[in-house]
């Protein structure tokens, strides 16, 4: 019993800094900024910056202050403006969401309460709730927490001159997802020499999916067998210098944020013109480009369950999120938790999975079976392209 008492306070000592972490992260990324820039809209397909913080917060509160500790919202009607799914992103600039000094306030009352509530908690595997069995759903608001980082370092390569003030978690070159990270900077650092081939796989049953126990999402569950057929799968994602050449044989279009400068091209994300490294693994490309890119090289994107089946296997894992052919769907046995909204309504063919990590997501994020879906036409997010072949 005490021995079980310690285990749970320690795991919420644990817990605590987590989500201390996440908030370091995320006051980090808008520190270079002032109001005006967090309040700016600069993409109809990204919600300005105090969208972000102000939903980050408000989602806490609903999870881990209103459902877990039973207490009133702190600005009552206020979840509404931040229901992701009831305000689209082209609307988020217009709506009377918190701002400037109200909002840090509010990220900070917020927090606050959360932790009064985590100490009165019971996250012991006998816990009744299943949302705090094994601290569930404050790994969700970890996890959240840092996804949104994710999604504002989206942004944030639209904003000129800004400049990371402080290190963002990422994923070493060729180490696989699920372990843990070391930190630098952007741009990304380069892995050369780039281990050459593909790596070949013989038909076969493999296992798909997160395990029962340990934190995942609904939509990595139930762990299933799946049977694969044959298949080759490059080693290395393909590469800045690869694309030009697609590029300049196809008239294909230049990734977002390239733009050619006398023989050769600049990458302009964040405003700066850096001269495109061949070596570095090509991101913000849509779905549509990394399919026609492998077709063009005789070759096809792999299905997710190929990507997980080879995932230890794979180098330059943790640079890009990585296009597969397979469309968002819900695995046999299914069912949602800890709400719909999470995975269930976006299942069907109007989404493309992508796997893996990009240098912008945070390890807390990783793991082999996390799914990331989105519009195959979209390129504002960090997406490459990996390549694979019927054997
Ligand atoms: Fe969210």
């Amino acid at each position: 019993m005490r021995i079980a008492t310690e285990v749970t306070a320690s795991s919420k000592e644990a817990i605590a800094e987590r989500l201390a972490e996440a908030r370091r992260c995320t006051l980090g990324l808008i520190e270079p900024l002032d109001d005006e820039q967090l309040n700016r809209v600069y993409s109809p397909i990204l919600s300005p910056l105090a969208w972000d913080l102000g939903h980050i917060a408000n989602f806490e509160e609903l999870w881990l202050v209103q459902t877990i500790g039973g207490r009133e919202p702190l600005r009552g009607e206020l979840g509404r403006f931040y229901d992701a799914i009831e305000n689209p992103r082209r609307t988020r600039g217009e709506l009377p969401i918190l701002r400037d000094a109200e909002l840090r306030s509010y990220l900070d009352d917020v927090r606050a309460r959360t932790l009064e509530v985590l100490d009165e908690a019971n996250l012991g595997d006998d816990a009744e709730d299943p949302l705090l069995r094994e601290g569930f759903v404050y790994e969700m608001l970890v996890a959240h927490e840092h996804q949104h980082n994710e999604t504002m370092l989206q942004l944030l390569m639209m904003v000129d001159g800004y400049e990371l003030s402080r290190r963002v978690g990422h994923l070493s070159p060729g180490q696989a997802p699920g372990q843990l990270a070391r930190r630098f900077e952007y741009p990304p650092v380069r892995e050369v020499p780039h281990p050459p081939g593909s790596i070949r796989i013989a038909a076969g049953e493999h296992e798909i999916g997160a395990p029962a126990r340990g934190f995942a999402y609904d939509n990595e569950r139930p762990r299933h067998m799946v049977e694969l057929a044959a298949f080759e799968i490059d080693r290395w994602p393909v590469t800045n210098g690869e694309y030009v050449r697609f590029i300049e044989e196809t008239s294909a279009e230049a990734p977002l944020y390239w733009e050619r400068e006398g023989d050769g091209w600049v990458d302009t994300a964040m405003g700066r013109r850096d001269p495109v490294d061949p070596d570095l693994p090509v991101v913000h490309v849509s779905w549509h480009e990394a399919d026609a890119f492998a077709g063009w090289a005789g070759k096809r994107l792999p299905s997710e369950q190929e990507w997980e089946a080879v995932h230890d296997r794979l180098a330059g894992v943790g640079q890009v999120w990585e296009w597969t052919s397979s469309d968002f769907l819900a695995y046999p046995g299914f069912e949602a938790f800890p709400y719909r909204e999470y995975s269930e309504v976006f299942f069907g063919d109007e989404y493309k999975v992508l796997r893996g990590a990009s240098w912008a997501t945070s390890p807390e994020v990783t793991r082999p079976s996390f799914r990331n879906w989105d519009l195959p036409e979209r390129r504002q997010i960090f997406s490459g392209i990996r390549c694979a072949t019927d054997a």
